[in-house]
Protein backbone atom coordinates (compact mmCIF):
# COMPACT_ATOMS: atom_id res chain seq x y z
CA UNK A 1 0.00 0.00 0.00
CA UNK A 2 0.73 3.39 -0.73
CA UNK A 3 2.05 5.43 2.09
CA UNK A 4 -0.76 8.27 2.23
CA UNK A 5 0.63 12.01 2.06
CA UNK A 6 2.20 12.86 5.04
CA UNK A 7 0.11 16.12 6.26
CA UNK A 8 2.98 18.25 7.08
CA UNK A 9 6.07 17.80 5.77
CA UNK A 10 9.77 19.50 6.41
CA UNK A 11 12.71 18.92 4.43
CA UNK A 12 15.85 19.92 6.02
CA UNK A 13 14.95 23.22 7.80
CA UNK A 14 17.71 25.64 8.93
CA UNK A 15 17.79 28.72 10.71
CA UNK A 16 20.43 30.76 11.88
CA UNK A 17 21.41 33.59 14.27
CA UNK A 18 24.76 35.38 14.21
CA UNK A 19 26.04 32.32 11.59
CA UNK A 20 24.40 29.68 14.13
CA UNK A 21 23.01 26.85 13.56
CA UNK A 22 20.08 26.56 15.98
CA UNK A 23 17.76 24.72 13.87
CA UNK A 24 20.43 22.25 11.70
CA UNK A 25 18.94 20.24 8.41
CA UNK A 26 15.32 19.28 10.73
CA UNK A 27 13.09 17.22 8.35
CA UNK A 28 10.13 15.42 9.75
CA UNK A 29 6.60 14.51 8.40
CA UNK A 30 3.09 14.35 9.93
CA UNK A 31 0.52 11.73 9.04
CA UNK A 32 -2.97 13.18 9.10
CA UNK A 33 -4.30 13.08 12.46
CA UNK A 34 -1.16 12.03 14.27
CA UNK A 35 0.69 13.68 16.80
CA UNK A 36 4.47 14.22 17.28
CA UNK A 37 6.08 15.56 20.25
CA UNK A 38 9.49 17.69 19.26
CA UNK A 39 11.14 16.56 22.83
CA UNK A 40 14.44 18.23 24.16
CA UNK A 41 16.07 20.02 26.67
CA UNK A 42 15.85 23.96 26.94
CA UNK A 43 17.40 25.94 23.68
CA UNK A 44 17.44 22.77 21.73
CA UNK A 45 15.99 24.58 19.05
CA UNK A 46 11.94 23.20 19.49
CA UNK A 47 10.29 26.52 19.42
CA UNK A 48 12.34 28.28 16.52
CA UNK A 49 11.66 25.02 14.35
CA UNK A 50 7.49 25.65 15.33
CA UNK A 51 7.66 29.18 14.54
CA UNK A 52 9.09 28.80 11.11
CA UNK A 53 6.36 26.26 10.21
CA UNK A 54 3.56 28.86 11.74
CA UNK A 55 5.16 31.18 9.21
CA UNK A 56 5.89 33.99 12.15
CA UNK A 57 9.93 33.36 11.57
CA UNK A 58 11.36 32.70 7.98
CA UNK A 59 14.12 30.00 7.11
CA UNK A 60 17.70 29.92 5.88
CA UNK A 61 17.51 27.22 3.96
CA UNK A 62 14.56 23.87 3.77
CA UNK A 63 10.84 23.47 2.45
CA UNK A 64 7.45 22.88 4.18
CA UNK A 65 4.67 20.61 2.87
CA UNK A 66 1.10 21.36 3.68
CA UNK A 67 -0.76 17.91 2.38
CA UNK A 68 2.14 17.50 -0.41
CA UNK A 69 1.67 21.19 -1.41
CA UNK A 70 4.28 23.48 -0.82
CA UNK A 71 3.75 26.35 1.83
CA UNK A 72 7.08 28.20 1.83
CA UNK A 73 10.46 27.71 0.72
CA UNK A 74 13.17 30.88 0.80
CA UNK A 75 11.43 32.16 -2.22
CA UNK A 76 7.91 31.03 -2.01
CA UNK A 77 6.04 31.87 1.15
CA UNK A 78 2.48 31.24 1.91
CA UNK A 79 1.73 33.82 5.22
CA UNK A 80 0.99 33.07 8.49
CA UNK A 81 -2.72 33.58 8.32
CA UNK A 82 -3.18 31.88 5.07
CA UNK A 83 -2.13 28.15 6.36
CA UNK A 84 -4.66 26.97 7.40
CA UNK A 85 -2.33 26.17 10.70
CA UNK A 86 -3.66 26.63 14.37
CA UNK A 87 -1.18 28.06 16.87
CA UNK A 88 -1.40 27.35 20.99
CA UNK A 89 1.80 28.76 22.56
CA UNK A 90 2.44 28.67 26.54
CA UNK A 91 1.26 32.34 26.69
CA UNK A 92 -1.72 31.72 24.48
CA UNK A 93 -3.54 35.30 25.42
CA UNK A 94 -6.78 35.28 25.26
CA UNK A 95 -8.07 39.06 24.12
CA UNK A 96 -9.18 40.33 27.44
CA UNK A 97 -11.82 42.96 25.91
CA UNK A 98 -14.15 40.25 24.52
CA UNK A 99 -16.38 37.89 25.79
CA UNK A 100 -15.16 33.87 26.29
CA UNK A 101 -17.45 32.77 23.16
CA UNK A 102 -16.21 35.68 20.95
CA UNK A 103 -12.66 34.78 21.84
CA UNK A 104 -13.30 31.32 20.44
CA UNK A 105 -15.00 32.91 17.40
CA UNK A 106 -12.48 34.82 16.97
CA UNK A 107 -11.20 33.80 13.40
CA UNK A 108 -14.13 32.14 11.89
CA UNK A 109 -15.72 33.36 9.15
CA UNK A 110 -19.60 33.57 8.48
CA UNK A 111 -22.26 35.27 9.97
CA UNK A 112 -22.65 35.96 14.01
CA UNK A 113 -24.98 32.95 14.83
CA UNK A 114 -23.17 30.38 12.82
CA UNK A 115 -20.05 31.52 14.29
CA UNK A 116 -21.66 31.35 18.30
CA UNK A 117 -22.94 28.32 17.38
CA UNK A 118 -19.51 26.77 16.84
CA UNK A 119 -18.17 28.72 19.34
CA UNK A 120 -20.52 27.13 21.72
CA UNK A 121 -20.45 23.35 20.52
CA UNK A 122 -16.62 24.02 21.17
CA UNK A 123 -17.01 25.31 24.68
CA UNK A 124 -19.31 22.28 25.49
CA UNK A 125 -16.64 19.90 24.24
CA UNK A 126 -14.39 21.28 26.93
CA UNK A 127 -16.76 21.63 29.65
CA UNK A 128 -17.40 25.66 29.44
CA UNK A 129 -20.18 26.34 27.87
CA UNK A 130 -21.79 28.07 30.63
CA UNK A 131 -19.29 31.16 30.49
CA UNK A 132 -19.98 32.01 26.96
CA UNK A 133 -20.75 35.38 27.98
CA UNK A 134 -18.42 35.63 30.44
CA UNK A 135 -14.75 37.38 30.48
CA UNK A 136 -11.44 35.56 30.29
CA UNK A 137 -10.06 37.26 33.73
CA UNK A 138 -13.25 35.67 35.44
CA UNK A 139 -12.09 31.83 34.48
CA UNK A 140 -9.20 30.01 36.41
CA UNK A 141 -5.75 29.28 34.20
CA UNK A 142 -6.63 26.04 33.34
CA UNK A 143 -10.14 27.00 32.53
CA UNK A 144 -8.65 30.02 29.83
CA UNK A 145 -6.06 27.40 28.74
CA UNK A 146 -9.37 25.40 27.68
CA UNK A 147 -10.85 28.63 25.93
CA UNK A 148 -7.54 28.67 24.39
CA UNK A 149 -7.94 25.38 23.13
CA UNK A 150 -11.66 26.22 21.57
CA UNK A 151 -10.23 28.94 20.31
CA UNK A 152 -7.24 27.83 18.29
CA UNK A 153 -9.58 24.59 16.88
CA UNK A 154 -12.76 26.70 15.87
CA UNK A 155 -11.30 27.18 12.51
CA UNK A 156 -10.60 23.39 11.94
CA UNK A 157 -7.09 23.63 11.48
CA UNK A 158 -5.20 20.59 9.33
CA UNK A 159 -2.55 21.33 11.83
CA UNK A 160 -2.01 22.37 15.68
CA UNK A 161 1.01 23.31 16.65
CA UNK A 162 1.64 23.66 20.10
CA UNK A 163 4.50 25.15 22.18
CA UNK A 164 4.73 24.05 25.80
CA UNK A 165 0.67 24.53 25.90
CA UNK A 166 0.55 23.08 29.56
CA UNK A 167 3.55 24.09 31.01
CA UNK A 168 1.59 26.76 33.49
CA UNK A 169 -0.92 24.32 34.40
CA UNK A 170 -0.03 22.85 37.90
CA UNK A 171 0.61 19.22 38.17
CA UNK A 172 -3.20 17.43 38.59
CA UNK A 173 -5.04 19.96 36.73
CA UNK A 174 -2.15 19.23 33.57
CA UNK A 175 -2.87 15.60 33.48
CA UNK A 176 -6.43 15.90 33.18
CA UNK A 177 -6.31 19.23 30.85
CA UNK A 178 -3.66 17.19 28.77
CA UNK A 179 -6.10 13.78 27.95
CA UNK A 180 -8.79 15.76 27.78
CA UNK A 181 -6.92 17.73 24.80
CA UNK A 182 -5.67 14.52 23.46
CA UNK A 183 -9.32 13.16 22.58
CA UNK A 184 -10.08 16.36 21.23
CA UNK A 185 -7.71 16.70 18.96
CA UNK A 186 -8.23 13.48 17.92
CA UNK A 187 -11.84 14.50 17.04
CA UNK A 188 -11.08 16.96 15.60
CA UNK A 189 -8.65 14.88 12.95
CA UNK A 190 -6.48 17.95 12.90
CA UNK A 191 -2.22 16.39 12.99
CA UNK A 192 -0.35 17.93 15.99
CA UNK A 193 3.56 19.12 16.53
CA UNK A 194 3.45 19.47 20.28
CA UNK A 195 6.70 20.83 21.76
CA UNK A 196 8.01 19.86 25.00
CA UNK A 197 10.85 19.59 27.24
CA UNK A 198 9.12 16.85 29.82
CA UNK A 199 9.49 13.01 28.49
CA UNK A 200 6.75 12.13 30.49
CA UNK A 201 4.43 14.72 28.48
CA UNK A 202 6.09 13.33 25.28
CA UNK A 203 5.31 9.50 26.29
CA UNK A 204 1.90 10.14 26.85
CA UNK A 205 0.67 12.68 24.38
CA UNK A 206 2.67 11.52 21.28
CA UNK A 207 2.13 8.99 18.38
CA UNK A 208 5.50 9.63 17.44
CA UNK A 209 8.59 11.27 19.78
CA UNK A 210 11.01 13.20 17.58
CA UNK A 211 14.10 13.73 20.10
CA UNK A 212 15.89 17.11 19.32
CA UNK A 213 19.17 17.79 20.30
CA UNK A 214 21.72 20.95 19.36
CA UNK A 215 19.48 21.93 16.50
CA UNK A 216 19.13 18.30 15.27
CA UNK A 217 16.64 15.78 15.24
CA UNK A 218 18.86 13.14 16.90
CA UNK A 219 15.88 9.69 16.76
CA UNK A 220 12.68 9.85 15.69
CA UNK A 221 10.01 6.75 16.78
CA UNK A 222 6.91 5.32 18.53
CA UNK A 223 6.94 6.29 22.93
CA UNK A 224 7.96 2.89 23.21
CA UNK A 225 10.48 2.43 20.82
CA UNK A 226 12.42 5.88 21.43
CA UNK A 227 12.64 4.67 25.37
CA UNK A 228 13.54 0.76 24.79
CA UNK A 229 16.03 1.42 21.54
CA UNK A 230 17.62 4.63 22.54
CA UNK A 231 20.14 6.10 19.48
CA UNK A 232 22.89 7.20 22.56
CA UNK A 233 23.65 7.48 26.14
CA UNK A 234 21.52 11.31 25.91
CA UNK A 235 18.71 9.87 24.79
CA UNK A 236 18.58 7.13 27.81
CA UNK A 237 19.47 9.83 30.24
CA UNK A 238 16.52 12.10 29.19
CA UNK A 239 13.97 10.39 30.01
CA UNK A 240 15.70 8.83 33.12
CA UNK A 241 17.79 8.24 35.73
CA UNK A 242 20.55 5.91 34.35
CA UNK A 243 23.55 4.21 35.42
CA UNK A 244 27.14 4.15 33.85
CA UNK A 245 29.86 1.65 33.38
CA UNK A 246 33.02 2.05 31.40
CA UNK A 247 34.73 -1.08 29.62
CA UNK A 248 37.20 -1.77 27.61
CA UNK A 249 37.03 -3.63 24.14
CA UNK A 250 37.86 -6.83 23.35
CA UNK A 251 37.58 -9.05 20.26
CA UNK A 252 33.70 -6.99 20.37
CA UNK A 253 33.43 -7.99 23.93
CA UNK A 254 33.61 -6.11 27.22
CA UNK A 255 34.14 -7.67 30.50
CA UNK A 256 32.51 -5.90 33.38
CA UNK A 257 32.22 -6.87 37.33
CA UNK A 258 28.65 -7.91 36.04
CA UNK A 259 29.89 -10.23 33.31
CA UNK A 260 30.68 -10.20 29.55
CA UNK A 261 28.67 -7.74 27.23
CA UNK A 262 28.59 -7.65 23.47
CA UNK A 263 29.88 -4.56 22.02
CA UNK A 264 29.80 -4.99 18.38
CA UNK A 265 31.22 -2.75 15.98
CA UNK A 266 33.52 -1.33 18.85
CA UNK A 267 37.19 -1.35 18.16
CA UNK A 268 39.81 -2.93 19.92
CA UNK A 269 41.02 -1.31 22.43
CA UNK A 270 38.41 1.52 22.61
CA UNK A 271 35.94 2.51 25.56
CA UNK A 272 32.34 1.55 25.77
CA UNK A 273 29.79 2.70 28.27
CA UNK A 274 27.13 0.21 29.92
CA UNK A 275 24.17 2.44 30.35
CA UNK A 276 20.98 0.74 32.06
CA UNK A 277 18.18 2.46 34.29
CA UNK A 278 17.90 1.91 38.08
CA UNK A 279 14.62 -0.27 37.76
CA UNK A 280 16.75 -3.09 35.63
CA UNK A 281 18.94 -3.63 38.61
CA UNK A 282 18.00 -6.72 40.69
CA UNK A 283 19.16 -7.13 43.83
CA UNK A 284 19.40 -10.09 46.42
CA UNK A 285 20.58 -10.69 50.12
CA UNK A 286 23.77 -11.55 50.78
CA UNK A 287 24.89 -14.93 52.32
CA UNK A 288 27.72 -15.09 54.52
CA UNK A 289 29.76 -13.05 51.15
CA UNK A 290 27.61 -15.02 48.97
CA UNK A 291 25.23 -13.58 46.84
CA UNK A 292 23.02 -15.80 43.90
CA UNK A 293 24.18 -17.73 40.91
CA UNK A 294 25.19 -16.47 37.82
CA UNK A 295 22.36 -16.66 34.74
CA UNK A 296 22.01 -16.09 31.20
CA UNK A 297 19.32 -13.42 32.11
CA UNK A 298 20.72 -11.53 34.77
CA UNK A 299 24.63 -12.16 34.40
CA UNK A 300 27.43 -11.78 37.18
CA UNK A 301 26.11 -10.21 40.54
CA UNK A 302 28.21 -8.18 42.10
CA UNK A 303 28.43 -6.95 45.54
CA UNK A 304 27.30 -3.34 46.64
CA UNK A 305 26.79 -1.63 50.53
CA UNK A 306 23.72 0.51 50.94
CA UNK A 307 24.56 3.88 50.84
CA UNK A 308 20.99 5.31 51.92
CA UNK A 309 17.51 4.01 50.53
CA UNK A 310 14.81 6.61 50.26
CA UNK A 311 10.87 6.10 49.54
CA UNK A 312 9.44 8.03 46.53
CA UNK A 313 5.59 6.83 46.74
CA UNK A 314 5.45 4.23 43.97
CA UNK A 315 9.22 3.34 44.12
CA UNK A 316 11.99 3.22 46.49
CA UNK A 317 15.30 4.49 45.67
CA UNK A 318 18.25 2.68 47.42
CA UNK A 319 21.72 3.82 46.48
CA UNK A 320 24.75 1.41 46.77
CA UNK A 321 28.85 1.86 46.53
CA UNK A 322 30.05 -1.35 44.72
CA UNK A 323 32.94 -2.80 46.04
CA UNK A 324 34.30 -3.40 42.14
CA UNK A 325 35.39 0.03 41.84
CA UNK A 326 33.94 2.18 45.13
CA UNK A 327 31.38 4.15 42.16
CA UNK A 328 27.28 4.43 42.90
CA UNK A 329 25.10 2.47 41.49
CA UNK A 330 21.05 3.07 42.00
CA UNK A 331 18.33 0.48 42.27
CA UNK A 332 15.02 1.36 42.22
CA UNK A 333 12.53 -1.08 43.87
CA UNK A 334 8.18 -0.67 43.60
CA UNK A 335 6.89 -0.12 47.07
CA UNK A 336 8.61 -0.11 49.98
CA UNK A 337 12.15 -1.52 50.13
CA UNK A 338 14.18 0.44 52.75
CA UNK A 339 17.49 -1.52 53.84
CA UNK A 340 20.08 0.40 55.96
CA UNK A 341 22.93 1.90 55.52
CA UNK A 342 25.80 -0.19 55.28
CA UNK A 343 23.88 -3.44 54.38
CA UNK A 344 26.01 -5.48 51.93
CA UNK A 345 23.85 -7.15 49.12
CA UNK A 346 24.15 -7.91 45.74
CA UNK A 347 23.28 -6.44 42.28
CA UNK A 348 22.84 -7.98 39.01
CA UNK A 349 21.69 -5.78 35.91
CA UNK A 350 18.43 -7.17 33.37
CA UNK A 351 20.74 -7.49 30.83
CA UNK A 352 18.73 -7.26 27.03
CA UNK A 353 17.82 -3.73 28.76
CA UNK A 354 21.57 -2.50 29.14
CA UNK A 355 22.43 -0.24 26.22
CA UNK A 356 25.92 -0.26 25.19
CA UNK A 357 27.67 2.43 23.24
CA UNK A 358 31.20 3.38 22.21
CA UNK A 359 32.25 6.09 24.73
CA UNK A 360 32.30 9.68 23.59
CA UNK A 361 34.35 11.11 25.49
N1 LIG B 1 15.65 35.91 17.48
C1 LIG B 1 16.72 35.27 17.94
N2 LIG B 1 17.96 35.83 17.89
C2 LIG B 1 19.05 35.19 18.35
N3 LIG B 1 19.03 33.94 18.88
C3 LIG B 1 17.85 33.32 18.96
C4 LIG B 1 16.62 33.95 18.50
N4 LIG B 1 15.61 33.07 18.70
C5 LIG B 1 16.16 31.98 19.26
N5 LIG B 1 17.50 32.12 19.42
C6 LIG B 1 18.41 31.11 19.99
O1 LIG B 1 18.15 29.89 19.35
C7 LIG B 1 18.28 28.81 20.28
C8 LIG B 1 17.05 27.96 20.22
O2 LIG B 1 15.95 28.68 20.74
P1 LIG B 1 14.51 28.06 20.87
O3 LIG B 1 13.62 29.10 21.44
O4 LIG B 1 14.12 27.48 19.57
O5 LIG B 1 14.76 26.90 21.92
P2 LIG B 1 13.74 25.88 22.61
O6 LIG B 1 14.18 24.52 22.26
O7 LIG B 1 12.35 26.27 22.27
O8 LIG B 1 14.01 26.10 24.16
P3 LIG B 1 13.00 26.15 25.42
O9 LIG B 1 12.69 24.73 25.79
O10 LIG B 1 13.80 26.82 26.47
O11 LIG B 1 11.79 26.94 25.02
C9 LIG B 1 18.57 29.44 21.61
O12 LIG B 1 19.94 29.33 21.88
C10 LIG B 1 18.15 30.87 21.45
O13 LIG B 1 18.92 31.72 22.25
MG1 LIG C 1 10.74 27.06 23.40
Amino acid sequence: MDTPTPRLEIRDLVRRFDGRAVVDHVSLTIAPGNVTCLLGPSGCGKSTTLRMIAGVEMQDEGTIHVDGNLVCDTVFRIPPERRNIGLMFQDFALFPHLSVGDNVAFGLKGDRAAKRKRAGALLERVGLSHFIDEFPHQLSGGEQQRVALARALAPQPRIMLMDEPFSGLDNRLRDGIRDETLALLKEEGASVLLVTHEPEEAMRMADEIALMRDGQIVQRGAPYNIYNAPADKAAVAFFSDVNVLRGKVEGALTDTPFGVFLAPGVPDGAEVDIVFRPQHVNIDFDRNGRGPHPTEIAGTPARGVVQRARFLGSESLVEFRMEFDGGIIRASVPDVFLPAAGTPMWLSVRRNRCFVFQAAD
